[in-house]
Parts: structure tokens; sequence; C-alpha cells
């Protein structure tokens, strides 16, 4: 997807992200929301890095600490560093506030921390029509039917003369369709010093960064414009439903590159897939299944409808039936699980393992061949290999206070509904009867059973059963 560009130590990028977004009507910080499964702000601070930036400067203001943290723990190698704006006076103040941080650098690409759909080879398409125009300024443009809201593109005799914010614009220039998309990649020492010329006397009394783009050209530098065709990629967010139609868009980009790639889903549009997630070719993916934050996917496993997967690895020809819930969960090549199995953190199943419905798991590793068809609960086990797990097995690993392990040696079969209370080892090929409650360790090779003996009283129905048939029988008829 992403072909690997040369880091370019002449390239820092700024992210403007300091204003709250009072529009999502939350207490979280507009850019920390997720969108498919990481911070939005996350988003074009990758496709900077991805696009070469050496250093990406996130100008923070509302819930700076928060935004940081989480941009931080999902770039932990990358030189980020977070100028503070304490006031939102404007996008220019913000960049201003960026100038320390890009000390260095030859030139600036510039963007905003709420257009999670930007892409890096949108931005690889900025710098090659910069270079090769040998501007100071590009700015990317995309034209709208209705252009409400944005900055104008004022253009003289074709080329960019300046942006007017849409409060600011006159009858005549509210009708400009060509729009300021607010990406721009720009020469630093000229930013810096055309920010220096840019005051507050406008409808919003902000510092406007749109008005370097003025300054610039009429000092007759080269000023320009990429326009988009698609506009989906710098579409910003401001309200829920925005997000939620631009997590679509970029769900629906991200399906059909991995079609592209060998995956077959069925009811795409069904199928949510998020930021990570890896899928070897020939997987089918059912209806409404979920690869959530970092699940990886093997070749030629079948997902079948339902399933939530949350960082879980399933390696090669992996089968899972419909309605298999799972975190942090590893499975090895060939195991099958389902229907309506609860794979929680730390279960393995090893090779060819096999669970059924009904079945959960917790810090268990189930070796390889074992099954547990049905209804049971393995928790804090070791199970060796070639076990069967008998239906309504559990093991009972909780004593109220501590946590207990259950070791449960190759070849055991155990018997429905069956208790293990932990901790306790089943030695190796042993057989535990149905009913039975282990309370102590059982031997290699040994039968445990713990249940009552069996005791028949014979004639018990015509003795107890059908005098009280009768009785019931004689008072219906007379009717009392
Ligand atoms: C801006 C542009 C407009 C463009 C539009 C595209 C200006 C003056 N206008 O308008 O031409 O069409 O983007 O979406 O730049 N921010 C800060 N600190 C501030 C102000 C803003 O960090 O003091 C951040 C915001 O959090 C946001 C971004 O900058 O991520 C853009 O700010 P916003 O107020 O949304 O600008 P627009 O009015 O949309
Ligand atoms: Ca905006």
């Amino acid at each position: 997807m992403t072909q690997i560009t040369r880091r370019e130590e002449g390239l820092a990028a700024v992210v403007l992200a300091a204003g709250q977004g009072t529009r999502m009507r939350s207490d979280r910080a507009k850019v920390l929301h997720p969108v498919l499964g990481r911070s939005m702000a996350a988003w074009p601070v990758e496709a900077a890095l991805d696009a070469g930036a050496a250093r990406v400067a996130v100008v923070v203001g509302h819930q700076a600490d928060e935004v940081r943290e989480a941009l931080e723990a999902e770039f932990p190698d990358r030189d980020l560093i977070f100028p503070l704006q304490e006031r939102q006076n404007g996008t220019g103040d913000a960049v201003r506030h960026a100038r320390d941080a890009t000390e260095g650098a030859d030139s600036v690409l510039i963007l905003c921390g709420d257009t999670p759909a930007l892409d890096a080879d949108t931005l690889r398409g900025l710098l090659h029509t910069h270079r090769q125009q040998e501007r100071v300024l590009t700015l990317l443009t995309f034209e709208l039917d209705d252009p409400t809201g944005y900055g104008r593109i004022v253009r003289e005799g074709g080329r960019v003369a300046g942006i007017v914010e849409h409060k600011d614009a006159t009858e005549a220039q509210r009708a400009i369709r060509e729009v300021n998309a607010g990406v721009y990649l720009v020469r630093r020492d000229l930013l810096f010093s055309a920010l220096d010329r840019v005051g507050a006397d406008n409808a919003q009394g902000e510092v406007y960064l749109t008005d370097v783009v003025g300054i610039l050209a009429s000092d007759d530098e080269s000023v320009g414009a990429c326009v988009l065709d698609d506009p989906t990629v710098v579409s910003g967010v401001n309200t829920r439903a925005q997000l939620a139609a631009l997590e679509g868009a970029m769900l629906d980009r991200l399906r059909t590159r991995f079609m592209e790639a060998g995956v077959s889903m069925h009811a795409p549009e069904t199928v949510r897939i998020e930021h990570g997630v890896r899928i070897g070719a020939d997987t089918v993916l059912g209806p409404g299944v979920q690869l959530l934050e970092g699940t990886v996917v093997g070749e030629g496993c079948f997902v079948e409808a339902g399933c939530v997967l949350r960082g879980c690895t399933l390696a090669d020809g992996v089968h899972l039936k419909p309605y298999v819930v799972a975190e942090d969960a590893a499975l090895e090549d060939g195991v099958v699980a389902g229907p309506f199995s609860h794979l929680r953190p730390g279960s393995v199943l090893r090779r060819g393992a096999k669970v059924g419905n009904f079945v959960e798991t917790k810090k268990t590793v189930i070796g390889p061949g074992s099954k547990a068809n049905h209804l049971a609960y393995l928790g804090d086990t070791d199970v060796g290999r070639d076990v069967n797990v008998g239906a309504g097995t559990i093991t009972c690993n909780y004593d109220g206070a501590n946590k207990h392990r259950t070791v449960i040696e190759d070849e055991v079969f155990i018997g429905s509904d069956t208790q293990i209370v932990a901790p306790a080892r089943l030695g190796k090929r042993s057989t535990i009867a149905a009913g039975t409650t282990v309370t102590r360790d059982v031997p290699d090779g040994a039968l445990a059973v713990s249940r009552t003996r069996q005791d028949n009283k014979e004639g018990y129905y015509e003795r107890h059963r059908r005098p009280r048939e009768e009785a019931r029988a004689r008072a219906k008829r007379e009717g009392n």
C-alpha cells in the first residue's frame, strides 16, 4: 500500500490539533476520537511520516497531555514534538508556536489533526508538484458546489493570489467554488517571515494562516495549488455524523485494498477492519466480521459470519465458525473454533486444536489435536496434546482470593460434567469419570471417580407414582 519513502531531513511537518471541536458535543478533544481503532490525529501524523517528514510538530491545546500521550503511544520511535498553544488565536498563531520545533528544516508541511482520510500518496503528490514547479508554497485545493464555510481561492490571471475566509468574503468572492483544503507545503524561512507580518484584522479577530498565501503571492514568490479530484482525502471532521461518514469511506478504501490483495468478503459493506490489521491471501470473511486493533489473519482462513476478533493472531487455514468472540488470542495452523466460542486474553490454541460451542478459555493453552467441543470453561489451564475435554467441564480456577492453575497432560480423557478444583494436575493418559469433582492430583494412567454409587430401587413406579396419579385422576372426575 504505502511505498517506502526516504526520510527527508529537510522536511518537517506541523499538525494543527489544539482546537476542542465543540460540534462533536464531547468531553473529549475532537482529535482524540477514534477512527478505525486509533485516534483521529494519528492518521495525519502517520501520513506526514510516511511522506518523509523527519519530524512532526503537533500543536496541542485542548487536552494537550492526553493528545500527546495518545500519539506518543502510537508512534513510540518517531520524532514527535508537542508545542502548546494555550489560547486558540487562529491557525496562523498555531503555526507560530511550531517555529522552534521546525528549526533546521528547509520546508514545512502543514496539516490539520481532524483530516483522518489524508494519505501519504496525496502528500507525495504535493511534494512532487512543489519541487517540479520550484515553488515556495503549494497548497491543496478542491472544488465544491456548495463551498460555504471554506476559505476561497482567489486567482488573478489563473495564478493563486490569496485566500479569503468565508466570513470575510464579498458576495463575488463567495461565488468562487475552489476552496482551501488546509494542507500546505512551504519554505520554512518564508513561512515564518510572512507569519510575522500577519495581523488579526478580520471577521474572526484571529491570526489566519491563510494570509501567508496572499503575502507571499504579493511578494512575487512562486505560489501555487494542487487541485484534488477526490476531496474525500482532505475532508475534515466537525460532527459525529461526519466522523461516521468519513470512517465509512476509509473502511471502503481499506476493504477494496484487501480484496485486491486476495481476500474474499461476503457482504463486504458489513465487514469492519481496523487500523493495523493484516489478512493473508485466500482468506474468506463472512458477513458482519470485525477484525479489530492489530489482528493478524493468515492465509486460507475462513472466518464465518459475526466473528469479532481483537488483537488476535490466526496462523494459516484456521476455521472460525459463526460468532466466535476472541481477544488477544493466538490460533495456530488448522485450528477450528465455534460456533459461539469465547477466547479471552492469553488463550493459545495449538495446531489442529478444536473448541466448540459455548466454550470459554482464558490464559489457557490447548495442545495440538486436543478438543473441547461443547460447554466448557478452561481458565489458567495448560492442556497437553490429544486431550478430550467433555461437555460441561469446568476448571474452578478461582477460590475467591487467588487464581490457581490446572495442568492436563497428554492424552487425558475427561468425561462430561467434571469440575477440576485448581491447583490440580491430571497425569498423562488419566481418565476422569463423568460427574467427577477433582480435588486432588490424578496419577498417570489412573481413573478418577468421585460420585456416589448408583442405587436402583425396583418397583418404584408401581408403589409410589401410580397411586398418586390415580388419586389425582379421581379428584378431577369428582370435580374438586
Ligand atoms: C481553515 C482555513 C480555511 C480552510 C479550512 C479547511 C484558516 C484561517 N482557514 O478554516 O481556509 O478552507 O481550514 O478545513 O486557516 N487550530 C489550532 N489552533 C487555532 C485554530 C485552529 O490548532 O488557534 C486547528 C484546529 O484544531 C483544526 C485546524 O487548526 O484542526 C483548522 O482550524 P479550523 O478552525 O477548523 O479552521 P477552519 O475555520 O475550518
Ligand atoms: Ca475546520
